[in-house]
């Protein structure tokens, strides 16, 4: 694990796009995980600047997202495939057609999931993903207790996370039970991660992951076991390491 404590969010945001520009630059048809949530923010913003600014262009990519809510309507404004569209896909040349989530409104949402396994295997595996980590250590949506070997499946969200995700939405009674997440086995079949965390609230995470026994009750310890794996942290998030 490459872990880099960075004095600043500029800095942060810079490295993270250095790293999906490389991705970019050495591949015909680059393939990129996409992470939702606070944490790749500053990176997207740098992206984004990048491609206004430097020409930088996603139109020869496809993008995978990590996780979806189970039963918010498409188009809803906190489903995660808005959010990527907000956040970063509808600012840059990368086209809504390139853009795959796994659909959390369909009537068979364990199908779903197995086609959405499928989609990514079809296009040839995920050459960056990005990623954040919850304050129990989870990631995506992969909460303590999931199989290190998990694929896309449905998942029920801790009471912490739902509380955690409540900022988005009117009030708590309003975020989704379910969700459909990438597992860790499918995350892990990512050829690099690039996983982002700042602030104190991320700190006991970040010692886990990084620090603690490999354990489906960390779950992003099992990072530790992915041969090529970079860690972007700030100072506050790097204070229990
Ligand atoms: C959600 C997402 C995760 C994300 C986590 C942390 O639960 N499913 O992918 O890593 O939130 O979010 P944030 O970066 O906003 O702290």
């Amino acid at each position: 694990m490459e872990i880099v404590i960075l004095p600043s969010e500029a800095e942060i945001a810079r490295h993270g796009a250095d790293v999906v520009a490389r991705v970019l630059a050495g591949r015909d048809r680059p393939v990129l995980g996409l992470a939702t949530g606070s944490s790749p923010l500053p990176v997207y913003g740098e992206l984004i600047r990048r491609h206004r600014e430097e020409g930088m262009s996603f139109a020869h990519a496809e993008a995978f997202l990590l996780d979806e809510y189970v039963g918010l309507p498409a188009g809803h404004p906190e489903s995660y495939r808005e959010v990527i569209r907000r956040e970063l896909t509808s600012h840059v040349d990368l086209e809504d057609a390139h853009v795959h989530g796994p659909d959390g409104s369909a009537a068979d949402v364990a199908r779903a999931a197995r086609e959405y396994d499928d989609a990514i295997a079809a296009a040839g595996g995920v050459d960056v993903q990005l990623l954040g980590i919850g304050t129990d250590g989870h990631v995506a949506f992969n909460e303590p207790g999931s199989s290190l070997a998990s694929r896309t499946r449905v998942k029920t969200l801790t009471e912490q996370t739902r509380r955690d995700n409540a900022r988005f939405f009117d009030s708590l009674d309003d975020v989704p039970w379910h969700v459909l997440t990438q597992g860790l086995g499918t995350i892990r079949e990512a050829r690099h991660l690039l996983l982002v965390a700042t602030g104190e609230g991320k700190a006991d995470a970040v010692a886990g992951m990084v620090e603690g026994p490999v354990s489906a009750f960390c779950p992003a310890s099992v990072l530790q076991l992915h041969p090529h794996v970079t860690v972007l942290l700030d100072d506050a998030a790097a204070s229990r390491l």
